[in-house]
């Protein structure tokens, strides 16, 4: 048993295909020597990394030793345990040479290519009997995102795999879902009476769901332009926080309470007719501007982008939950490129008090309450109330309640997939999307690309290294509200 009262994952090996990607290099390895640092994999977790070049095993150690500290007990340890095999994911060959690898053992197989392959390689892997869990053994599949492009193609995916293995060996990752400050908002809500007492339609009204990033496209142009905003974030990664949001208490903490409660909220988006798109989502896209002190080209002038592409960098929406709880209540949701600032947040605003007793700076209304939780950077929750100015007459101001992770936790070097791949080799579910999740989730977007595929939809601009598109605003300003600010 290890400090936090874990016990090791069992002996297995990772097959990483594309092995020398980004993924693999920053993310993935450096999580598996987090792992193999505190112990919660052993001597007997193994890598088999594949890739088209012609490396060796030692290319292969040097080449992933680029994002992890050299003198890091856990690289010492996991170093010896990689090897390399060069082959073209295309190739019977190559899979005959991953079974002859194997052996009989437990085996883990993370697709981390690009998607176009995920239904071959599946399929070679399964044809090769690669994907038989028999004598005991385990045989998984991790699939990254995007997990297609729209309803029909995650529809076609899903069958594809569910003919070759069966939903409790599919690992579908959404790495939001392995972030420390994701998985707290379950805690925040559900071993706290006092949060949970007031998080329903009542007292809440409206929410804010934010991931701003300052980066821009970068070096992803060509997958991204083909890609877009809406694809590359809302369906996966603000649909989980929405679904964080929004759920009911589960009856236990299993992978199945979890993910059904969950899957009801995605389930429960009411879908928008196309005239409701053009109302309530904006589209942007990013021109020159600054962000911070850094020059920032326009999207189009990015490398890889298609000029005359009519690709969105920014998507803001206004979504209803047809539930019980949130019946009534806008979901705000958006996402940028190249914006003032990286930030994830979640924004519960709530409701004025029935008739305002006090004067609060001369203004009729007063600001409300309000519980903002930072998904990251600065991770924490704060909570906006007000409070009396000192002074003979009772007039009220603004104050704030601040919880950091910083303050209280260690969070480390952590890079969020060493959950995923610990639950996945103990083989827990409960982090990774179930197929009806994901096509649910595609069926809210389905309409909102449908109009825009019709050429409706124009993005508009926004300078690189401000809050977004001016439409953004407007769409909360009609409704009488604002976004929270990304500067405070
Ligand atoms: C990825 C998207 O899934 O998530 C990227 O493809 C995006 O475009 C990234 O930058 C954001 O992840 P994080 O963890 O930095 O919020």
């Amino acid at each position: 048993m290890t400090a936090a009262g874990l016990k090791p994952a069992p002996p297995v090996t990772l097959v990483i295909f594309g092995v020398t990607g980004d993924l693999a290099r920053r993310l993935l390895v450096p999580a598996l020597v987090n792992l193999r640092r505190e112990g919660l994999i052993t001597d007997e977790f193994n890598i088999l990394g594949l890739g088209k070049q012609d490396l060796d095993d030692e290319a292969l150690r040097s080449a992933l030793a680029e994002f992890v500290d050299a003198g890091d007990p856990g690289w010492t340890k996991l170093r010896g345990r990689i090897f390399y095999l060069r082959g073209d994911f295309g190739d019977d060959a190559t899979f005959q040479a991953v079974g002859a690898r194997l052996g009989p053992g437990n085996a883990a197989f993370y697709l981390a290519t690009p998607p176009a392959f995920f239904g071959e390689i599946a399929g070679r892997l399964a044809a090769h009997r690669l994907l038989d869990e028999d004598r005991g053994r385990f045989r998984r599949l991790l699939i990254e995102k995007p997990f297609g492009h729209d309803l029909a193609s995650a529809r076609a995916l899903n069958q594809s795999l569910l003919k070759l293995v069966s939903e409790p060996q599919i690992y579908r990752i959404d790495h939001y879902l392995g972030k420390e400050t994701v998985r707290n908002i379950m805690v925040a809500r559900f071993a706290n009476p006092m949060i949970e007492a007031v998080w329903n339609r009542r007292y809440v009204d409206h929410v804010q769901i934010t991931a701003a990033e300052a980066i821009g496209v970068g070096r992803r142009g060509k997958f991204y332009d083909a890609t877009g905003a809406l694809r590359d974030m809302v369906p996966n990664h603000l649909f989980e926080l929405l679904a964080m949001v929004g759920m009911e208490p589960p009856n236990s903490f299993a992978a199945s309470a979890i993910r059904a409660e969950k899957t009801k909220v995605v389930e429960a988006v009411r879908k928008l007719s196309p005239s409701e798109v053009s109302e309530n989502v904006v589209r942007g896209r990013y021109d020159a501007g600054r962000v911070g002190n850094e020059p920032r080209k326009a999207y189009s002038d990015e490398p890889a982008v298609d000029p005359k592409s009519r690709t969105e960098t920014y998507v803001a929406l206004k979504l209803c939950l047809d539930t019980w709880r949130w019946s009534g209540v806008p979901f705000y949701l958006r996402t940028g490129k190249a914006m003032a600032r990286r930030d994830t947040e979640i924004v519960l605003q709530f409701r004025p008090v029935p008739c305002a007793l006090f004067s609060h700076g001369g203004v009729a209304s007063p600001p409300t309450n309000r519980l903002v939780i930072r998904i990251q950077p600065d991770e924490g929750i704060s909570f906006d109330f007000l409070a009396k100015l000192p002074g003979p007459a009772i007039e009220t101001a603004p104050v704030s309640m601040d919880f950091s992770y910083a303050d209280h936790f260690r969070l480390g070097k952590l890079t969020g997939y060493e959950t995923l791949l610990y639950d996945m080799m103990i083989g827990d579910q409960t982090l990774f999307e179930r197929a009806d999740a994901i096509e649910a989730a595609w069926a809210a977007v389905q309409p909102i690309l449908d109009v825009w595929s019709r050429g409706r939809g124009r993005p508009q601009s926004y300078k690189a290294g401000s809050n977004g598109p001016k439409a953004a605003d407007a769409l909360l300003a009609r409704d009488g509200r604002a976004w929270h600010s990304l500067d405070t």
